[in-house]
C-alpha cells in the first residue's frame, strides 16, 4: 500500500445469507472503485464467497480480496479450518486476525500470532485487529491494548512489516450507531499511543510503515472527521459495508481528502 493511499476495508461478517445478495453487494461495491486514485478497498466475505469474488474482480487495481480468518496452520486433520496457504493459492490478498468478535469465542493473543505468522508465511497481508472492551478513569486499558499488540506480535521480525496492518477497534463502539463511534480526539491520542508501541518494537521504521485502521460504527456521517481528524490512516467498516450505498459514500469521502 502506497503510504498517502487510505485503505477501506469491508468487513462483512456472517453477511449476507445468499449468493445473489453476496453478488449484488459485491457487484456495486466493485462499481465504486473504478475511478479511485488515493483508497484501495478490500472486501472480506464470509469464506464460501471468496471465489464468487475473487471472479468478480475484473483485474480491478483498486479492489482486494480479504478472508475473516484464518487457521494457524498450513494443512492437516484441522476440521472446519481454512489454512492461510490456501487463501493464498485462491487470489486472497488479505485477512483479518484477531478480530473481537473471534476472541470473544476464546481466540487469545498467542493464538493470534500463531495465526499471524503463518498468514504472513503464506505470503497474506494482515489486518490486526486490537481493541480494549471498555476504557476506565486509571488507563489501565493503555496496558491491555500495549498487551495485545506486544503478544500478538510476539516472533514476527522488521521484514514483515510491509505486510501488516492494525484495525483499532474499541469493542463498545462495535455495532452501534454511527454517534457512538470513538470521537477524533480520543480516537487520535490512541492512533498515537498504538505508533509509540509499534515504535518501541521496530523503531520507526515500525512507526511508520504500519497503517493503523478505526472499526467501530463508522457511517458515512462520521468517517470524514475518522480520517481527517482521528489520525487512522483508513477504516474496518462493518455493517455499513454490507449497506452499498453508505460504503459508497464512505468510499468517495475518503478518496476526496
Ligand atoms: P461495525 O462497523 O458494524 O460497528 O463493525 C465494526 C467491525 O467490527 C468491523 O470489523
Amino acid at each position: 500500500m502506497k503510504k498517502d493511499k487510505k485503505l477501506i476495508v469491508a468487513n462483512w461478517k456472517m453477511n449476507p445469507v445468499t449468493f445473489v445478495e453476496a453478488k449484488e453487494v459485491f457487484l456495486k461495491t466493485r462499481k465504486v472503485v473504478s475511478t479511485l486514485k488515493n483508497v484501495d478497498v478490500v472486501v472480506c466475505p464470509p469464506f464460501v464467497y471468496l471465489p464468487l469474488v475473487q471472479r468478480l474482480t475484473g483485474g480491478k487495481k483498486h479492489i482486494h480480496i480479504g478472508a475473516q480468518n484464518s487457521s494457524s496452520e498450513d494443512k492437516g486433520s484441522y476440521t472446519g479450518e481454512v489454512s492461510p496457504v490456501m487463501l493464498r493459492d485462491g487470489g486472497v490478498e488479505y485477512v483479518i486476525l484477531g478480530h473481537s468478535e473471534r476472541r470473544a469465542l476464546g481466540e487469545t493473543n498467542e493464538v493470534v500470532c500463531r495465526k499471524a505468522i503463518s498468514a504472513l508465511r503464506a505470503g497474506l497481508k494482515i489486518i490486526l485487529c486490537i481493541g480494549e472492551e471498555f476504557r476506565d478513569n486509571q488507563g489501565a486499558y493503555l496496558g491491555f491494548l500495549e498487551n495485545q499488540i506486544k503478544s500478538s506480535l510476539v516472533g514476527i521480525s522488521r521484514a514483515s512489516l510491509g505486510n501488516i496492518i492494525i484495525a483499532y477497534e474499541p469493542v463498545f463502539a462495535i455495532g452501534k450507531k454511527e454517534s457512538d463511534a470513538m470521537n477524533p480526539r480520543e480516537l487520535l491520542e490512541t492512533v498515537l499511543y498504538i505508533r509509540k508501541i509499534l515504535f518501541s518494537l521496530y523503531g520507526k521504521e515500525g512507526m511508520e510503515e504500519v497503517p493503523v485502521l478505526y472499526g467501530g460504527s463508522v457511517g458515512e456521517k462520521n468517517c470524514r472527521d475518522i480520517l481527517s481528524e482521528g489520525g487512522a490512516q483508513g477504516l474496518l467498516v462493518g455493517h455499513a459495508s454490507l449497506d452499498t450505498e453508505a460504503f459508497r459514500l464512505i468510499i468517495k469521502i475518503a478518496e476526496s481528502l
